[in-house]
């Protein structure tokens, strides 16, 4: 089985989209050394309605790469406005540069991700009959794509897309943004796997625990068979007493569920914003090592390595 792996986090700004579109760069790589000619594909979404991964992976942040845009988005599958087959809205994207060209992404806009947003919201405000009680009731009227909605199913909308496409892909990788967002949700609901990126500060903010929480409600709403391969210390600062610190508190606590942590580094940046992974923008030095002369490209290859492990690939 195709392996789904979605990265979430319920703080913002914590490196969610920094892990995917490097840790997925990293495996069309590695898949690219293993058969040069054939090799496995990976998929990538984007259910973070600021569509930033699909952004990176389409035209880069400042627009520099020439874009077709394809005739289907992801928000036409889930607001199920299209009957057309769900490769109509899958792209190749033209990084990592050094693969060979088996790195996948569906295609979604801002606007039509925020309308998803907000019908799939309003579905789970009739799920819990919210709605009945306000006044608000025009959508309720038949003009909604929601009317005729059952409940839950916008949550598992994601999960039945994918069952089209999946088995042509080795790894499936999911960004999310806001724990709110049933758009996070419908992404729980869809994947094998859990990474959670996570920023070391401070013991009193959103932490671990409250990380856990949220896995063990996915588990009991959505998806029961979703398994945490760990938290993903991100922008750690090397030699920061308290980072230090919480890092061995998470692997003295939680062994086995801390992957090797990213620091914090202008290098990741600077490749952001050149619309690139850190694999394209300082290419490896030689095949078969993801290693280049960006120290973050050796620990991004060291959370792949926990991840194949994890996954037996
Ligand atoms: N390891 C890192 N070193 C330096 N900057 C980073 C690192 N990881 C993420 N960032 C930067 O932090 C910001 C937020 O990261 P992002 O991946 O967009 O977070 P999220 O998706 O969780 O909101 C971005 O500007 C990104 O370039
Ligand atoms: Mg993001």
């Amino acid at each position: 089985m195709t392996a789904i792996i979605t990265f979430a986090n319920q703080k913002g700004g914590v490196g969610k989209t920094t892990c995917t579109i490097n840790v997925a760069a990293a495996f069309a790589l590695k898949l690219t050394w293993q058969s040069p000619d054939k090799p496995g594909r990976v998929l990538v979404i984007d259910m973070d309605s600021q569509c930033n991964t699909v952004v990176t992976f389409s035209t880069g942040v400042f627009g520099t790469r020439d874009f077709e845009v394809p005739d289907q988005a992801l928000e036409d599958y889930l607001l199920q406005r299209t009957a057309a087959p769900l490769w109509d809205a899958i792209v190749t994207s033209e990084i990592p540069t050094n693969a060979n060209r088996n790195l996948d992404f569906i295609f979604s806009t801002r606007g039509g991700m925020k309308q998803v947003e907000k019908d799939f919201s309003r579905q789970r405000l009739v799920d819990d009959s919210y709605i009945a009680a306000s006044e608000d009731l025009h959508f309720l009227t038949g003009n909604s794509s929601l009317a005729d909605g059952g409940k839950d199913e916008v949550v598992y909308r994601l999960a039945d897309m994918l069952a089209e496409v999946s088995s042509h892909y080795e790894l499936i990788f999911i960004d999310t943004g806001p724990k709110e967002s049933m758009l996070t949700t419908a992404a729980f609901a869809a994947a094998t796997h859990l990474i959670v990126p996570l920023e070391m500060q401070g013991y009193s903010s959103l932490g671990f625990e409250d990380n856990l929480d949220l896995v063990r409600e996915v588990q009991r709403n959505w998806n029961p068979h979703i398994q945490l391969i760990g938290i993903l210390p991100m922008r750690v600062v090397p030699n920061s007493v308290t980072h230090t610190d919480m890092i061995r508190m998470y692997e003295e606590k939680y062994p086995g569920l801390t992957l090797p942590p990213i620091a914090h580094r202008m290098s990741v940046q600077d490749s952001a914003n050149a619309g690139l992974d850190v694999f394209s923008y300082k290419p490896p030095r030689r095949v078969g090592s993801l290693v280049s002369s960006d120290p973050a490209t050796i620990e991004f290859a060291k959370v792949v390595a926990r991840i194949s492990s994890v996954l037996k690939l």
